[in-house]
């Protein structure tokens, strides 16, 4: 029997919103009648507040100044000329003329061990699971093969990938078993999450395909061992009945968007992951209440498995008192961080990098790295009116020493946009007096900083930070630096909360803001605007020439990537009512040329899914891109997509897909 509490919709729900008291910039408008200009004309405003100082006024600079590119800036290429393609609702992959793109990698694909084929309906085990790839494709990186050495790879690397979540429905043979869970469920559930690293090269044609058996082949679930690191590692609120020392957890889950570092290595988000716990006690710790653990039951009731195995009961934090073989009241605080992966070392264990701090993590992007500077990362909170935040390291980087210990040590920041178009960063850090000053103001006492960064979100409310739109996906232009950030939608914003970063009450389409840091990365002040209103047909961002039409209209922006060239590939995670009959057809991906602000809708996606994750081989010839849930409001006797089999028959399957230009050439010009 189905319960149909266990069928979740990541896609469809908010489960998180910050109720905090502090100033919305509408507030802070009120009181400042200097700010007067934002109540006339916002198009003037914006273009009072871009003061040219962004991309668009840049049309001189060479496309591309990286030297290890492969398209010289010499020989700038015209960019965008293919023909936009018209949104469809067809259960399959539609990309514009002369570029062709096939499914990879789908979810259940045999990778290690005894390679267990992948069995239509629900069939394999959670053993079979263990070793094939995961679900719900998200964020994803290619690796050239020979990257750690400085090479190029194009036609052979590592293909990491995260699985964010499950559906249930689709999962088992007849839909989920209702609680107590059988555990071998629950075994295939926790084994469908994590990470998913793939070695692949490419055939005699000239196709990637994935090389089996190879040791680089490995994945990462929801129960493997991973370490914590940073200021926050062995913080008595870390303690659990598996880690007395508060050193280590148990797997990474709900991974959405990612990250990879200047040394080559993976980043991945754990976003949602407070759904998965559930703490009955009375009163909650802020550590949980603040993210939204539940009083009830997991998302997936993972806690109810039939062995009672320790693997699982942890996902439950009730306090039980003297049994100290049970106590996981910390568990949940072991989740909401930024996990480091070594692709190219299968036996390494990911860290948990807490120095980044500890909310819903959706994407995280560095800056540009420049030598003998200290690294700068930004990653937003993809919750309603949550923040936008970045990490300076304390140490320099230098690309002969680089690593995961510059991730450890720094300062987090929480953005603050000011209505006048600058913006500044707030340290969320217990050495700093004038945030300790506001916190005691409000009566909020740290411990330390492990303390503090196990509560990012409270410190940040402390803080005085600009609760945005659910800020999605962030991308650092690859020479400007110039930050842009998708806000996917909130409708929860009334007219009385709108700001002018966030400038449309009842936003059910998002936008994308954009800044610029004055100065280096590590400065404390930025210039920012609006690049970027979506909606339908006619929608105009003010003080610009774009006006969406029936070539670029979209809605609820989220995966977002600046490639070699400066285009800004756009992707859209829309979900209810607007994906399903909406005027924007299925979920898919555009292309922009922040220049011009020309803007191409590029891919359309299968029924009933999300188009997320992006990589690029090296050479820009090869593009990757996952198709998340297709056919998600499926059901077991009723299926609203066969993609990628399109055989009408069988179960859909998240994939990745690769894209490539017929005559070879690079992708997007
Ligand atoms: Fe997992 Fe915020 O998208
Ligand atoms: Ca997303
Ligand atoms: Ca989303």
């Amino acid at each position: 029997m189905t319960d149909p509490k266990l069928t979740y919709d990541n896609s469809g729900i908010d489960p998180l919103m910050n109720h905090s008291t502090n100033p919305s910039m509408t507030d802070i408008l009120n009181e400042s009648s200097r700010r007067q200009f934002l109540k006339g004309s916002l198009a003037a405003a914006m273009a009072t507040m871009f003061g040219g100082a962004l991309t668009g006024c840049q049309s001189d600079e060479p496309a591309v100044k990286d030297a290890a590119s492969l398209i010289k800036a010499e020989t700038k290429p015209t960019l965008l000329q293919f023909k936009a393609i018209a949104s469809n609702r067809l259960d399959t992959i539609t990309v514009p003329a002369g570029y062709s793109a096939r499914a990879f990698l789908p979810m259940g694909t045999p990778l290690l061990g005894s390679l267990p084929a992948y069995r239509d309906g629900g069939q394999n085990t959670g053993a079979d699971m263990e070793q094939q790839v995961g679900a719900h494709h998200d964020g994803m990186h290619y690796f050239p093969i020979d990257g750690r050495t400085g090479g190029s790879n194009s036609a052979e690397g590592l293909l990491v990938f995260n699985h964010e979540y499950i559906d249930p429905e689709l999962m088992h043979a007849n839909g989920p078993t209702a609680a107590p869970r059988p555990a071998d469920q629950v075994r295939k559930e926790v084994a469908a999450h994590g990470v998913t690293v793939a070695h692949i090269k490419k055939d005699d044609k000239g196709q990637f395909q994935l090389v089996q058996n190879s040791p680089l082949n490995r994945r990462i679930t929801g129960a493997t061992p991973m370490e914590m690191s940073g200021p926050a590692r062995g913080h008595s609120k870390l303690i659990t009945a598996y880690s007395k020392d508060g050193t280590r957890t148990r797997g990474t889950l709900n991974n959405c968007g990612n990250g990879y570092t200047p040394w080559g290595t993976y980043l991945t988000a754990e976003e949602n992951w407070a759904g998965y716990f559930m703490n009955a006690d009375a009163t909650q710790p802020r550590e949980h209440k603040r993210y939204g653990v539940g009083t009830k039951a997991g998302r997936y009731a993972w806690e109810t498995a039939d062995n009672a195995a320790d693997q699982y009961r942890r996902f439950d934090a009730t306090s039980y008192g003297s049994d100290g073989s049970k106590d996981y009241r910390n568990e949940p605080n072991t989740f909401g961080w930024i996990v480091e992966i070594d692709p190219y070392n299968p036996d390494s264990t990911p860290q948990k990098r807490t120095a980044l701090g500890r909310f819903g993590h959706e994407c995280i992007a560095f800056a540009p790295v420049v030598e003998g500077q200290p690294v700068v990362v930004y990653s937003g909170d993809d919750a309603t009116f949550e923040y936008i935040y970045k990490f300076v390291s304390r140490q320099p980087y230098y690309k002969a020493t680089a690593g995961g210990h510059l991730l450890n040590d720094g300062t987090l920041y929480v953005a603050k946009f000011n209505a006048d178009g600058s913006g500044s960063w707030l340290p969320l850090d217990v050495k700093d007096a004038a945030f300790m000053a506001k916190a005691q103001t409000a009566g909020v006492t740290f411990a330390d900083q492990g303390d503090l960064l196990i509560n990012t979100r409270l410190a940040a409310d402390i803080a005085g930070a600009t609760k945005m739109d659910r800020p999605e996906w962030v991308t650092t232009h690859p020479q400007t630096g110039e930050v842009y950030f998708t806000l996917t939608n909130n409708t929860a914003r009334t007219a009385a909360q709108v700001d002018a970063a966030n400038p449309r009450a009842n936003n059910a389409t998002g936008h994308i803001i954009r800044w610029r840091e004055q100065g280096t990365a590590q400065s404390l002040s930025f210039n920012w605007d609006i690049f970027l209103l979506a909606g339908d047909v006619g929608t105009q961002t003010p003080g610009t020439n774009l006006t969406l039409t029936a070539d670029n209209h979209l809605a609820s922006p989220d995966g977002l990537m600046f490639d070699k060239n400066g285009l800004l590939w756009i992707q859209t995670d829309m979900s209810g009512t607007q994906q399903a009959s909406g005027p924007y057809g299925n979920n898919q991906m555009l292309v922009a040329d922040p220049v011009t602000r020309t803007m191409k809708r590029f891919l359309v996606g299968p029924v009933d899914c999300e188009i997320t994750g992006i990589s690029f081989t090296p050479d820009m010839k090869t593009m990757f891109i996952n198709v998340q849930h297709p056919g998600d409001r499926s059901t077991v006797t009723k299926l609203t997509s066969n993609w990628p089999a399109n055989d009408a028959v069988s179960r859909p399957r998240s994939a990745t897909v690769i894209i490539t230009r017929d005559d070879g050439g690079v992708i997007g010009i």
